[in-house]
């Protein structure tokens, strides 16, 4: 690893109490480049712009995909990642969708290792804090025929970031939009599906909504995800998930749900999660929580739900009822070494 330390380190005016999630970045990045059909040395560099040209092949035709993931301070200052070889392997399946070539796990996690450990000293300690840390693949050739780049970098920034409370959300169900298609890339973290959602919730945003429910692109019958996460329903005692597939990205939040859920013995039933099922639910009063997860903010309680012209509110459950809430907190604990891990989650 070619190692360049910054010489103008900014961490001494960064201002822990006055940032927002993803506008600060740490003193360090890691870039890899690939050509001639090889990646080459990790280098760990100061922070800063990179200059590409406007026919980059990667802002013309997309080949571009991330990750997410988030290294946690505890009380005596241990610093721990979250099931990083997850982050590894959903990389590596977003690269293949998109015909970029897949990195070597030494470069993923190698690189990730030495840039949380020269920068530690930004990961915040406190409830809810932690570094968000955004690997990345870019194409980078310099040219303009429609076909696969032959330049490529690997690079991973980090941003600190702060409590994951978030206030109740409202959410529509999208009756026409949908973020994925089937034979398409939805279960691949590609830059253009974050995109592609966007024009979607803005119509939503001025609806009132903050979100949207993505439901799959034929019917609109059935739940896929909400806004950038995946998402949970709670009917009576009994927690639904849409199954992964091409279409719903393998989340590390929603799977570690899972498992803590089925530890607390809770049922949870992975397969299609019928919107009529919901609405039903709804008009019976058994629909208790709807949620989604994902890295950056852990878990968006919903409140309200827009269905056709109609706002379905949601109860608002107490902390020790909310599946939602205590979930999330039993998964922090985890990630923050403030409980044991049963799973060997932590890094
Ligand atoms: C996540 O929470 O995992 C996300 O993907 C959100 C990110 C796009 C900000």
């Amino acid at each position: 690893m070619i190692i360049q330390k910054s010489t103008q380190p900014r961490i001494g005016s960064f201002d822990p109490e006055s940032y927002s999630f993803g506008d600060h970045f740490i003193d360090h990045m890691i870039v890899c480049e690939y050509q001639d059909g090889k990646w080459g040395e990790v280098k760990l560099m100061p922070y800063g712009p990179l200059s590409f040209s406007p026919a980059n092949m990667a802002f013309n035709y997309g080949q571009a995909c991330f990750e997410g993931m988030k290294a946690y301070k505890d009380k005596d200052g241990e610093v721990y990642l979250f099931r990083p070889e997850k982050n590894f392997e959903r990389i590596n399946k977003s690269a293949a969708r998109l015909a970029m070539p897949e990195i070597p796990k030494e470069v993923f996690i190698d690189g990730l290792k030495a840039l949380v450990d020269v920068d530690r000293a930004w990961i915040p300690y406190g409830e809810g804090k932690s570094l968000y840390i955004r690997p990345l693949i870019f194409a980078t050739e310099e040219a303009l025929k429609a076909r696969v780049s032959h330049k490529y970098m690997f690079a991973i920034v980090a941003s600190p970031a702060k409590s994951y409370y978030t206030a109740p959300v409202s959410v529509k169900i999208s009756d026409y939009y949908s973020r994925a298609a089937s034979g398409g890339v939805g279960f691949a973290k590609a830059a253009g599906n974050y995109a592609a959602s966007f024009y979607p919730t803005k119509l939503a945003n001025q609806e009132g909504y903050e979100q949207v429910i993505w439901t799959d692109d034929t019917t609109h019958e059935n739940f896929e995800e909400s806004g950038t996460m995946n998402v949970f329903v709670r009917i009576g005692d009994t927690i639904y998930t849409p199954k992964t597939s091409e279409k719903i990205l393998d989340g590390v939040t929603r799977d570690s749900f899972i498992n803590l859920a089925k530890r607390r013995g809770i049922e949870v039933v992975i397969g299609d999660v019928k919107v009529k099922d919901v609405v039903d639910a709804y008009r019976n009063e058994t629909l208790k929580e709807v949620w989604g997860v994902g890295t950056a903010v852990v878990t968006s309680v919903f409140e309200a739900i827009g269905y056709k012209d109609e706002k379905l509110i949601l109860p608002k459950l107490e902390f020790e009822d909310s599946y939602a809430l205590t979930l999330q907190r039993d998964l922090v604990a985890i990630q923050t070494n403030q409980a044991e891990d049963p799973f060997g989650w932590r890094v």
